[in-house]
């Protein structure tokens, strides 16, 4: 396979997932599916194992599909979005799954095909969707948005220093006429840093493309709707693996967890009152962080902060816990 499309900490995917994939006739959801790369090794470690794979990019189910047509029906493509797992697993005849992943973002294959305009590095029409039949595009957002709007989204999904400078270069631009081209926008957000900044910390324009890229996909208010979602559809000993590829993101992840991870009796009360003990076991204290030998093979793992947990199982329900 080409470096590009190597999957991200696929070792302790799979380590993590390992004691819930291997139960018999155990069902994983890939909330994710991307190229397929995780659900295939899944799927072959796992000879019981059934993969229901979603992704809301049609071309990469169409391609993933391809890659995984040895598996026959233990791998059932659905074209969705990650927020509606509860209901992918109702359509296939299933109200629990047994594993979970997201590995969250945008995938290589979408980064490398220009025409997506993903990629601030080369030029491209200003779209940014992954289901390309959503309305809102990239090119809607920069050309239409207030510019109080954009400085909120550059900052808070962007997390750039300089939104207030970059939305009003944008606004002059525009105003001209409208911008049309990632070159374009790429280099107006270069221009509107100073140049002492410039020098350091990669393309100035990286923040700027984050921050569109989730806002057209809605991408962290689905994400906040999504996590709590998929941990109900858990069954007991069933396991959930997050991948996230930047801190807002991953504080949702973190917050969630740790919420499902701690009782919720009311502090100073001697023992958990029924109903409110933890429904959740974290198996990372801390987010993990890919090897450096991981590192070395595929520089774009470097963001990736996995969390994993597990569903507590009520005593005599099964699971290992
Ligand atoms: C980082 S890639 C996954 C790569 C995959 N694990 C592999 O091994 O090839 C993320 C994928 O999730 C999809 N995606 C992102 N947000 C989504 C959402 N809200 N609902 C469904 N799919 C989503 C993207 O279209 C993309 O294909």
């Amino acid at each position: 396979m080409d470096a590009p499309h190597v999957p991200v900490m696929l070792d302790e995917v799979l380590d993590y997932l390992a004691p819930a994939a291997s139960r018999p006739g155990a069902l994983a959801v890939d909330a994710t599916l991307g190229a397929g790369g995780h659900t295939e090794a899944l799927l072959t470690a796992h000879p019981g194992l059934t993969v229901i794979g979603v992704d809301r990019d049609p071309t990469a189910l169409e391609l993933a599909s391809k890659r995984l047509t040895d598996f026959g029906d233990r791998f059932i493509p659905a074209r969705a979005v990650y927020d509606a797992i509860p209901a992918v697993l109702a359509e296939h005849g299933h109200e629990r799954a047994d594993a979970v992943l997201f590995d969250l973002g945008v995938s290589s294959m979408q980064l490398d095909r220009p025409e997506r305009g993903f990629a601030y590095a080369q030029d491209a029409p200003l779209d940014m969707r992954m289901n390309p039949d959503d309305r809102l595009t990239a090119e809607i957002v920069v050309n239409t948005y207030e510019v109080t709007e954009l400085v909120r989204i550059l900052r808070d999904y962007g997390e750039e220093k300089f939104a207030p400078r970059v939305a009003k270069a944008i606004a002059a631009a525009r105003a001209k006429a409208p911008i049309t081209s990632s070159r374009e926008l790429a280099d107006l957000v270069r221009d509107a840093i100073p140049a002492a900044t410039r020098r350091t910390g990669g393309n100035p324009a990286k923040r700027t493309f984050q921050a569109l890229r989730i806002e057209v996909n809605g991408e962290l208010d689905t994400w906040r709707a999504a996590l709590p979602a998929a941990l109900d559809a858990l069954a007991p000993g069933g396991r959930v693996v997050v991948m996230s590829y930047h801190s807002l993101e991953d504080r949702i992840t973190k917050q969630v967890l740790a919420q499902r991870a701690k009782s919720a009796t009311p502090a100073g009360l001697p023992v958990d009152l029924p109903g409110t003990e933890p429904t959740f076991r974290l198996l990372t204290r801390k987010a993990q962080q890919p090897t450096k030998t991981e590192l070395d093979r595929n520089p774009r793992s470097a963001p990736a902060r996995l969390r994993a947990a597990e569903r507590i199982a009520p005593t005599g329900e099964g699971g290992d816990s």
